[in-house]
């Protein structure tokens, strides 16, 4: 039953633990153009395929990234703090940790996309500007890459072994939902 919402997913809703985990390397795909356009143009003229690539990762993190943070806070980590299994248990500081450090992000991605605009706008960054586009997306990396380590290598295995059934069907129903697909239960 491939249910698939533009490109190609890898994973399904039947398998939302599965989807987030890709949704974590299109994050690391989407940061990886940005951090190369700043390194490798430094503020400098854009062509149009750069100008692409950066306004294309730009709406990523603006539109789709957060539906990820929201499948995290709102659909998996409750259910998690809910399952009582001294697994769950144990990951309930790195839940809050996790919580913050999304936050930090959102912060630092509304800083990256204003410097990032002016670029696309004046065609040019200054100097100033350019090591502050820099600077934010050093942090982005470094957030990310611990972030996202201890998603991947912890909370999502652990999700995967103590969430139920019935669990797992309302996280990827909550998923759909999310993404303007409704009544997808009907369709397990
Ligand atoms: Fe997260
Ligand atoms: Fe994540």
């Amino acid at each position: 039953m491939p249910i698939t919402i533009g490109a190609k997913r890898e994973s399904d809703f039947t398998d939302p633990i599965g989807m987030m985990g890709d949704c974590h390397r299109r994050i690391e795909r989407f940061l990886d153009v940005l951090v190369s356009l700043a390194r490798q143009q430094n503020g400098g003229p854009l062509d149009e395929a750069q100008r692409t690539a950066l306004t294309t990762s730009l709406r990523y993190f603006r539109e789709a990234a957060p539906k990820h943070t929201a499948d995290e806070e709102e659909s998996l980590f409750p259910r998690l703090r809910q399952a009582g299994n001294p697994e769950a248990v144990a990951l309930l500081a790195q839940m809050e940790t996790l919580e913050q450090e999304h936050e930090s992000a959102s912060s630092v991605h509304d800083e990256v996309d204003r410097w990032s605009r002016r670029w696309l706008e004046q065609r040019t960054l200054s100097v100033d500007d350019a090591s502050k586009l820099s600077a934010a997306l050093e942090q982005l990396a470094l957030l990310y890459r611990r972030h996202i380590a201890i998603e991947d290598t912890e909370v999502f295995p652990a999700a995967s072994k103590v969430l139920s059934d019935a669990d797992r069907k309302s996280v990827g129903a909550e998923m759909a939902r999310r993404r303007g697909l409704a009544a997808i239960e009907d369709r397990h």
